[in-house]
């Protein structure tokens, strides 16, 4: 079955992780309203009945500190029980409608993002730092998760199944919504992923409690605001912007029916301790987590490709992506040769105010992140290589992509999330100990391989259980509804967003045995 991908949003889409601006919208049009100054967003809780008491907080874009993008108040513990309440009494009538009108929702609010696509864009550009490539591909992915929940709610949601069998009784199986759903995520993709969370619970018949990162509210205000404008009712649909206090307040409320959690397995395993605290129901926990991400290349690969996808998948969003390639394994034969053309790849990537058309990488989401990569850095520099570090505008919150050469895998202990690559040289014949190697980071979220040789692919990708594995290109970007996304151990607890079971852990099933 053909999915309605949206393709033509801004023309075709050049690949899975790329884009090339078409001729439905000419490039001259959209640096035309990209230039025009954003008005300040005004952002807070939207909680049905509730206005918010608390203090405004100004929102500064990454690029450029001394720019105010808008305000945030932060939600209340008052705010966090008037959204359960409002939520909860909502529950029955949203989930007992027909799916048919929940998806609906979900593909107006697909149009809605679509017509205003250029002002979110701005403001991805604004608030979270996004590049013009960057924010494109997020606005698309998206539209691609409202359709096409919206179409798999309709396939799963609909009319009971009636099931086979010899009890001579009528029996049919059907899914329900579980309650009141806490939607929890990260600020890599403000806009994509947190509203991929609440559309898959909304239709699967909850209602939702959206909080999304701290870092960005704003884009997270306009999102839910047009879910309400796309029919979503303001008491089936709350945000309460904040920080990880509102994210506590939420896991630890009684009312609370399933997690839907994208983030750090730090934080994961914080709410999984909060859920496990808790008395009452059992409250499942979707997490969707990080990984220590590796790619490994053997000497018959295409050194071109490689230094380019190499490139790619390390320092494009400034490496601020959970899929990211955080360690490569070069065979020894040909490490030197390539390391050499992915320097001189990385020296070419143009750092700088995202909205540009010509930016490559933009700015580090905050100051936290910044000095978190640039104690790594100069933790790495005592006992390894740094063998690249480019350069970085004057102002603004940036870091510069680095290289650098470990003397052993184990030297890397955890995720470094930002446009840090550490490289590890493989002798031919030791595969295996590289295989270990990957295996032993205890993540599972991606991998690439590079070789022409078929039974090296076949081989590591038998031995290793990474979600999702990319051969011989770069390892970013998955496609909504083509590449389902998501890891297995410390990466997440599955089922991928964007494939086929994702709704199916923010439903419960029911069956009805009648004696006729
Ligand atoms: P984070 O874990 O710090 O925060 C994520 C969200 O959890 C935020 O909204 C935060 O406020 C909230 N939070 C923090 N502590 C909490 C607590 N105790 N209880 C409830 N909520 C709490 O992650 P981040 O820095 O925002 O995002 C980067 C991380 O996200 C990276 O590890 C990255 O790999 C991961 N990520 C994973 C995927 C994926 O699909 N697997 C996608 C994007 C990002
Ligand atoms: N789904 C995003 C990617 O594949 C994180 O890059």
């Amino acid at each position: 079955k053909q999915i309605p991908l949206p393709s033509d949003i801004y023309g075709r889409r050049k690949n899975s992780a790329g884009f090339e601006f078409g001729h439905r919208e000419s490039l001259d049009r959209l640096m035309g309203d990209l230039s025009k100054p954003l008005p300040e967003v005004k952002a807070g809780p939207l909680v049905a009945g509730v206005t918010s008491r608390a203090e405004e907080k100004r929102v500064t874009s990454p690029a450029d500190r001394s720019k105010t993008v808008g305000t945030v108040k932060e939600a209340t513990p008052a705010d966090v029980d008037a959204a359960f309440t409002a939520a909860d009494k909502a529950f029955k009538a949203w989930s007992r409608q027909p799916v048919d009108t929940r998806a609906a929702c979900l593909e107006r609010m697909a149009g809605l993002l679509e017509e205003n696509r250029n002002r979110l864009l701005a403001l991805l550009a604004a608030e979270a730092g996004k590049t013009l490539d960057d924010g494109i591909a997020e606005i698309r992915e998206a539209v691609d998760f409202c359709r096409y929940y919206a179409d798999k709610g309709r396939e799963l949601f609909g009319a009971p199944v009636q099931m086979p069998g010899p009890t001579g009784e009528d029996n049919r199986h059907l899914w329900r919504g579980r309650g009141v759903f806490g939607c929890i995520s990260p600020w890599n993709f403000p806009l994509a992923i947190f509203l991929g969370q609440i559309s898959a619970a909304l239709v699967a018949g909850n209602t939702v409690i959206a909080k999304p990162a701290p870092q960005t509210p704003l884009i997270a205000y306009e999102a839910v605001k047009l879910f309400h404008q796309a029919g979503v009712p303001a008491e089936a649909l709350a945000l309460l912007p904040g920080g990880p206090d509102v994210g506590s307040a939420i896991t630890a409320h009684p009312r609370l029916a399933g997690v839907a959690f994208t983030g750090s397995t730090k934080t994961a395993w914080a709410i999984n301790r909060t859920l496990a605290a808790k008395d009452g129901p059992i409250v499942p926990l979707i997490a969707e987590t990080g990984g220590i991400n590796a790619m490994i290349v053997d000497a018959t690969a295409l050194s071109e490709q490689v230094a380019d996808d190499v490139v790619v998948s390390a320092f494009r969003s400034a490496g601020q992506r959970c899929s990211a390639l955080r360690i490569l394994f070069l065979q020894e034969d040909v490490a030197d040769g390539m390391l050499k053309m992915i320097e001189g790849a990385a020296a070419e990537l143009n750092l700088g105010d995202p909205s540009k058309q010509n930016t490559d990488v933009g700015p580090i989401i905050d100051e936290n992140q910044r000095q978190m990569l640039a104690d790594h850095v100069a933790e790495m520099r005592v006992k390894q290589k740094v063998c690249y570090a480019g350069n970085v505008p004057e102002t603004g919150n940036f870091f510069a992509p680095h290289i650098i050469e470990l003397d052993s895998p184990a030297a890397l202990t955890r995720e470094v999330f930002g446009p840090v690559l550490h490289v590890v040289r493989w002798k031919a014949k030791e595969l295996d100990k590289v295989l270990a190697a990957v295996d032993a980071t205890g993540y599972g979220l991606t991998l690439g391989v590079h070789s022409r040789i078929e039974s090296t692919i076949r081989k590591v990708t038998e031995a290793l259980d990474t979600g999702n594995v990319y051969i011989n290109r770069n390892m970013i970007g998955a496609v909504v509804g083509t590449q389902p996304f998501g890891g297995s151990k410390l990466s997440g607890t599955g089922f991928k967003a964007g494939g086929p079971a994702y709704l199916m852990r923010f439903a419960e099933e029911q069956v009805i045995s009648v004696n006729t």
